[in-house]
């Protein structure tokens, strides 16, 4: 038997504007997900930027598929921590 890792993905908005995931730090979050997933030595397409799904009210949004969990008011302390949950090599499935 072969276990074969799931392609999980990250997907940050960083939507510019005022009110807006960027005007709350979205730019700089999909760029410590992006360092994070490089140190580890991850594909950096496991991290995307994401368009705005008009829930910027709680951002910054941070959304993982296919795991299908949205992470709101997202800060760079978190980044780890999420990174690790979703795309640790504990994830791999058969
Ligand atoms: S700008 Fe991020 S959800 Fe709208």
């Amino acid at each position: 038997m072969v276990a074969v890792a799931k392609l999980r993905q990250i997907f940050v908005c960083a939507t510019p504007g005022e009110g807006r995931c960027g005007g709350k730090g979205g730019g700089a979050l999909l760029e410590a997900f992006r360092e994070e997933v490089e140190r580890r030595g991850l594909s950096p397409s496991a991290v995307l930027r994401n368009a705005c799904t008009r829930r910027h009210h709680e951002g910054p949004v941070v959304f993982v598929y296919p795991d299908d969990v949205w992470y709101t008011q997202v800060t760079l302390e978190d980044v780890v921590e999420i990174v690790e949950r979703h795309l640790t090599p504990a994830r791999v499935e058969s």
